[in-house]
């Protein structure tokens, strides 16, 4: 395993929701988990009015709620909390940088260490720009400031608003940072699930041959969740599913299942093949977003047995708000390997159930011997890959039932992380802030892939600004979603593997 060498994680936003529920939970168990190097420090940067004490306190607080080692000890706890530190500071003022360039270089110099600096954005996007300019103007990536040691900057989705914006950003961070120092967090990455996408595809010799157009029929993408949108409303009205899910989660499930083997696992190579597969996705003309997309908003309905409101009535929503809580669309892949085959993806709030999961359908029998006998409907073969909850692989083929009559039901091979591994796969941000330490980059989204997500998503955008604004409510809470959805795939003889 790649050695974790003496660094300080600079988090800006630490007094933030993202950074008590994702962040700490995951520098906690890998620092538990024996992977901290001697030399580890955390600085939580914010403007809440807060010295190290409070700090700690709040942290211990929130691992006791969430993180996967609670309840936590508090002798364990104290000899983390040695390594935490807290700058109260302000994102729009230089001189908060300056301070915590001091702080960085006074604690190089205490424990004899490089200036290793992993920055991480945890804060509203709103601010990005202010904390990439305080850094730039503290000349805190200068080789002179540096001197030994090496920056790295982490930054959390929404990356950017749309194409534009998104570019405007990028060049901003690539003008105080190279990209070999940049990781966009994409969290569905740093899950064991999706990355076993690739161990599935590629270390396996009997699943690769089958895997493109002569055999197999089309692929859904589906990412359903039965929550709403909780006290978020603030971010998600001006997002929507498609920002919020599809220009980043899902394009790069899309990817990781779609792609050419790279000639090496390894950051460069996988991101290039992702940059190929996503240059192929055919672009949407307005007729085809009419015709291959569908937007979505909940109304109310009942979850669980439990009644819940509808999206326009949740706290901090205006009611007349047109922003859509389901998408889903159809796109294709203009390559060698996947011509003709259809890719839908699906994503929502509020939905009848919560999974994530990729479904391949191979085609139907070229000819089936047993319709002779009137064995009729034979199921097509597919293989589904559960991302959440229940991860795991099933492989979906038909069997003779017991007894002397002849007849063929559908049946499941089932591949379970749990049973199999007797082990539950770790937080996707235990991952991904382990490989931001080491400085491995495979499981970030690069400038490119990025960017080319955008375009196909801003196409989207801009092409449902012209179709005519949506009647919403349109889909029920507890449903499946909208029923435009449903003809979607219904209408090209298939449906979602519900
Ligand atoms: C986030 C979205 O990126 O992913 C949320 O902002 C969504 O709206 C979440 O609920 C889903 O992540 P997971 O890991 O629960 O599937």
């Amino acid at each position: 395993m790649a050695e974790m060498k003496p660094s300080i994680m600079v988090i800006f936003g630490a007094s933030g929701d993202l950074a008590h529920i994702k962040i700490f939970p995951a520098l906690y168990s890998l620092w538990e988990d024996g992977f901290f190097p001697d030399n580890f420090f955390i600085v939580g940067f914010a403007r809440t009015k807060m010295d190290d004490g409070i700090f700690r306190k709040t942290i211990f607080d929130s691992l006791n709620v969430n993180c996967r080692k609670k309840p936590i000890d508090e002798d364990e706890f104290s000899s983390f909390s040695k390594h935490v530190f807290y700058l109260t500071s302000k994102y729009d003022d230089d001189s908060s940088y300056h301070e915590l360039g001091g702080f960085i270089a006074s604690k190089a110099k205490e424990y004899n260490m490089p200036k290793n600096v992993l920055y991480y954005l945890s804060t509203p996007p709103s601010v990005y720009i202010n904390v990439i300019n305080g850094i730039e103007n503290a000349k805190l990536t200068s080789d002179e400031y540096k001197g030994e040691g090496f920056s790295r900057i982490v930054i959390e989705k929404p990356f950017g608003y749309d194409y534009e914006s998104a570019k405007k950003l990028n060049g901003k961070i690539l003008s105080v940072f190279k990209e070999e120092e940049v990781y966009r967090i994409d969290h569905y990455l740093g899950k064991e699930t999706v990355q076993n996408i690739l161990a599935f595809r590629f270390a396996n010799a009997i699943f690769e041959p089958i895997w493109n157009n002569k055999f197999i029929d089309h692929i859904q993408i589906s990412a359903l969740e039965s929550i709403g949108v909780g006290f978020r409303a603030g971010y998600f009205d001006k997002a929507g599913i498609i920002r919020d899910m599809m220009q980043n989660h899902m394009m790069q499930l899309l990817s990781l299942v779609a792609i050419e083997p790279p000639p090496l696992p390894d950051a460069d190579d996988l991101r290039n093949e992702k940059v190929k597969l996503l240059k192929s996705v055919r672009p949407l003309s307005l007729n085809d977003i009419k015709n291959y997309t569908v937007r979505g908003q909940y109304d109310r309905g009942i979850i669980g047995n439990k009644q819940v409101l509808s999206y326009k009535e949740e706290e901090g929503v205006p009611p007349d708000t047109l922003t859509e809580t389901y998408a889903a669309m159809k796109l294709f892949i203009d390559n060698y390997r996947w011509a003709g085959v259809p890719f839908y993806l699906r994503s929502g709030k509020r939905l009848k159930i919560h999974k994530t999961e990729i479904a391949i359908f191979f085609k139907k029998l070229p000819y089936s011997l047993f319709a002779k006998i009137g064995i009729e409907n034979i199921k097509q073969n597919s293989i589904i890959i559960t991302i959440q909850p229940n991860e795991g692989i099933a492989i979906n083929f038909g069997a003779k039932t017991p007894g002397f009559k002849l007849d063929i039901e559908p049946v499941n091979m089932v591949f379970n992380y749990k049973s199999s591994f007797k082990l539950s796969p770790p937080d996707a941000y235990e991952r991904l802030i382990y490989d931001v330490i080491v400085g491995d980059q495979t499981l970030f989204a690069r400038y490119d892939d990025m960017l080319i997500a955008w375009q196909l998503i801003t196409s989207i955008i801009n092409g449902w600004s012209k179709t005519g604004n949506p009647i919403f409510p349109d889909y029920e809470a507890g449903s499946f979603g909208p029923k435009e959805a449903d003809s979607l795939i219904n209408s090209d003889g298939r449906s979602w593997n519900n």
